[in-house]
């Protein structure tokens, strides 16, 4: 899927190659985002999703071969110059670590104070705000640790949401979680997309989730792209790497 060609991507990637550790982690992966759709990535762990993904928002830097956000090249900047770029991004890791010495509150602020913002009152409006998306209105003092798993994704996914991005970047947004609360998470995925028109990339390797979100889907193989297409072009493909891929997750009763 290219999208509409009037409208430019909000990501392309060309030719993009990184090494990691001596090793080839991308070899040469080039992808187009569209602009207020949601692009599934999918592989086998090291397939080079996460380090993919990094290099979006500009946290890593091509060895060679560009990323380019809504037209602007981020390999030539500075971490000043980048952060307008990533004021548009929003990211929710893996690894989404919360700040336990905070409330949920002030994880949701950080952000905001990030960003320059000072004004408590507007903070505060703000938080209301992006808790009551996800469901978590009035829980602003709690501490984290309080909190269950399938919450404590919920506050990362408002501290993603707090500055308004109009771009979330996912990596395996439903990973550690039960098929409940997995299902749980992706429905507000789906829902906040639709709400608010957002660009999406979200690495994941549950299906169930992909099928429920994507657009488009690109399937990572050894830092390469074996696919890229719809979620029923992938289900119809016969690429045997793929196959093993969508059987080994049926297989686990997914
Ligand atoms: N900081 C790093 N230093 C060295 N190797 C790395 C680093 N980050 C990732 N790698 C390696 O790059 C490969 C791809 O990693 P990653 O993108 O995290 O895979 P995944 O598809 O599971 O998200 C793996 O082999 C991983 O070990
Ligand atoms: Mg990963």
């Amino acid at each position: 899927m290219t999208g509409d060609p009037d409208i430019p991507p909000f990501f392309e990637v060309r030719e993009l190659r990184q090494t990691l550790g001596g090793q080839e982690v991308l070899r040469g992966v080039s992808l187009n985002v569209p602009r207020g759709k949601t692009t599934v990535i999918l592989g086998g762990s090291g397939a080079g999703k996460s380090v993919l993904l990094r290099h979006l928002n500009g946290l890593m830097k091509p060895l060679s071969g560009t990323v380019t956000v809504l037209g602007t090249d981020l390999g030539p900047l500075s971490e000043k110059a980048l952060r307008p770029i990533r004021r548009r991004i929003g990211v929710l890791f893996q690894e989404g670590a919360l700040f336990d010495s905070m409330s949920v509150g002030e994880n949701v602020a950080f952000p905001l104070w990030e960003h320059g913002l000072r004004d408590r009152a507007a903070i505060a409006a703000r938080v209301d705000e992006v808790l009551t998306h996800v469901g978590l209105q009035g829980h602003e003092s709690k501490r984290p640790e309080a909190l269950s798993g399938g919450m404590r994704k919920r506050v990362s996914l408002a501290r993603a949401l707090a500055s308004g991005p109009e771009c979330l970047l996912y990596d395996e947004p439903t990973a550690g979680l039960d098929p409940i609360l997995s299902e749980n998470i992706t429905r507000l995925i789906d829902r906040l997309q639709t709400e608010l028109h957002l660009t999406s990339v979200m690495v994941t390797h549950h299906l169930g989730a992909m099928r429920w979100v994507a657009d488009q889907v690109i399937f990572l193989k050894d830092g390469s792209v074996r696919f890229s297409g719809t979620p029923e072009d992938l289900a119809r493909s016969e690429d045997p790497a793929i196959r093993e891929f969508l059987n080994a997750d049926a297989m686990a009763g997914r």
